[in-house]
């Protein structure tokens, strides 16, 4: 092949990547979320297209939406679908990037029809989700496995054991200590640790620059 994409570094990967929050359902018209916007796993994805790679994107409610011809677009709502959708792709993947905020917990019972208020105290009970990235970490075979971390103390301590709980190859701290970092913001100030737990802390970047940065790590990973 001459065409000009043959020689992008990331040319016939195929990349899974999740994106954004998930909706756990309390009734018909109520749900538990979080602010997650989606850019950041939507900025990984264009990164990765633009690099060669086939990309599917699974991603939570978003308002974003995708225009490269290789990145193939699954919406869902809840853990539970995002989890299904994400075990449809993995044997076909060679890298997986973990980047939604899914819900640790849902409610135990979904009600058929809208709840109706009344005088008493309204007790929800929650139920844990499926950890889908620890589940992915406990199948894979030679995917590369990369996946998130937001903590607020004992960062790195914190970030290492999820590495070895999830069965990771590399995980992206997100720092919200430093101003203009995380939720709502467009920068980050992340730091990779790698399975061999070498720390490399970034700088302040826009997600784009970051999601440059997460995509490098894969390049040298198969450089
Ligand atoms: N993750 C996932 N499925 C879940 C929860 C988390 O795939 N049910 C993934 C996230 O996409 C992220 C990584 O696991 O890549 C870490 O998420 P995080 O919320 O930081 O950690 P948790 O393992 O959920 O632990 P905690 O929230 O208690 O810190
Ligand atoms: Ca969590």
């Amino acid at each position: 092949e001459n065409d000009i994409s043959s020689k992008l570094p990331l040319r016939g990967k195929h990349i899974l990547i999740t994106a954004g929050p998930t909706y756990e359902a309390i009734d018909p018209v109520r749900f538990i979320g979080n602010h997650s916007s989606g850019k950041m796993g939507f900025d990984i994805a264009k990164i990765a297209a633009q690099n060669g790679a086939k990309v599917i994107l699974v991603t939570g409610p978003t308002h974003l939406f995708v225009d490269n011809a290789l990145i193939t677009l699954v919406r869902v709502k809840s853990a539970q679908e995002m989890y299904d959708a994400c075990f449809s792709y993995f044997d076909i993947v060679d890298v997986t990037i973990a980047a939604a905020a899914v819900a640790d917990y849902r409610p135990k019972k979904v009600a058929q029809q809208k709840i109706k208020k009344d005088d008493t105290t309204f007790i929800i009970e929650l139920e844990k989700t499926k950890d889908i990235l620890a589940s992915l970490g406990k199948v894979k075979k030679n995917q590369f496995l990369v996946g998130f971390a937001l903590e607020t103390e004992n960062e790195i301590e914190h970030a290492k054991l999820k590495i070895q709980k999830k069965n990771l190859d590399l995980i992206v701290l997100n720092s919200l200590n430093d101003k203009g970092a995380g939720f709502g913001h467009d920068t980050n100030k992340v730091t990779f640790i790698d399975k061999n737990f070498s720390i490399q802390p970034m700088d302040l970047k826009s997600k784009e620059e970051v999601a440059q940065d997460i995509i490098n790590k894969i390049i040298q990973h198969y450089a």
